[in-house]
């Protein structure tokens, strides 16, 4: 009985350690379904796209080391797909994840980026985080507050959210919202950008209910940025 338990014991084990590098089975393609795309970012969630690829680019995934051409050691770190199936991922075990082990070696000779500085250590809690999270690959919608000029972001903004009222003829409080001087004068006159976000004691703008946050940031950018046309 004994010996029937430990031979059975001793079997196991082999399994467990022949499967040990085995690659953990990939997720398919966003698993399992990325309900995050389109929201807002969370500041807790890792998003390997805005996030993780960036590090790997830099640091990894170029020509003779983990790009999808050189693939050393068959490790291609270029994309999602290919980091899940060729770099040893394991979700919710960075401790256990090569990916993740090799950025905290300390025999040199094995320690990655090969011959270079460890990351910053936030890049390896970055990594170390994404992977405790499930290794997904999630995405959000950043509010893209670069570039904006009146023409190009901010125009629609009040196009789909003001002018039904405050068009160009006979316009709520006579105040007309359809042109580039009319936006400018009204937020340097009036205390709109007070009304947009919804402070206490004036009437919040839209009628109907606060403008999405990304609305409201982009407006605020382009003030700040003295109203490019
Ligand atoms: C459903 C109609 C409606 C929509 C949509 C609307 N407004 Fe208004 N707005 C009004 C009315 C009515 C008033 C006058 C009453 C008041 O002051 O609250 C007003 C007043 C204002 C005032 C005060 C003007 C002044 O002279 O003090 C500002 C600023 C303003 N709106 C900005 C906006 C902006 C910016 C948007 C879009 C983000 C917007 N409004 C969308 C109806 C609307």
């Amino acid at each position: 009985m004994l010996k029937n338990s430990l031979s059975l014991f001793f079997l196991l084990s082999l399994v467990f350690v022949a499967c040990k590098h085995e690659p953990f089975p990939a997720p398919p393609p966003g698993m399992p379904n990325d309900t995050t795309k389109g929201k807002p970012c969370d500041p807790d969630t890792v998003y390997y796209r805005k996030y993780i690829q960036p590090i790997l680019n830099t640091n990894c995934a170029y020509s003779g080391c983990h790009d999808a051409a050189t693939a050393s050691k068959d490790v291609n770190l270029s994309d999602y797909e290919a980091v899940i199936s060729t770099a040893d991922v394991r979700p919710f075990n960075a401790d256990g994840s090569d990916i993740y082990e090799v950025l905290i070696e300390t025999d040199l000779d094995k320690r990655m980026p090969l011959g270079q500085n460890q990351l910053p250590q936030n890049q390896i809690d970055l990594i170390r985080k994404w992977i405790n999270q499930g290794a997904l690959n999630l995405s959000c919608d950043e509010c893209d507050t670069t570039n904006l000029t009146y023409a190009n972001g901010i125009k629609t903004i009040f196009e789909n959210n003001c002018v039904s009222c405050h068009g160009s003829t006979n316009p709520s409080a006579n105040l007309s919202l359809t042109t580039y001087e009319q936006v400018r004068d009204a937020i340097l006159n009036t205390n709109l950008q007070a009304r947009i976000n919804a402070e206490p004691g004036v009437p919040l703008m839209p009628q109907g209910g606060k403008m999405p946050q990304c609305n409201i940031d982009k407006i605020e950018t382009w003030v700040a940025n003295g109203f490019p046309q």
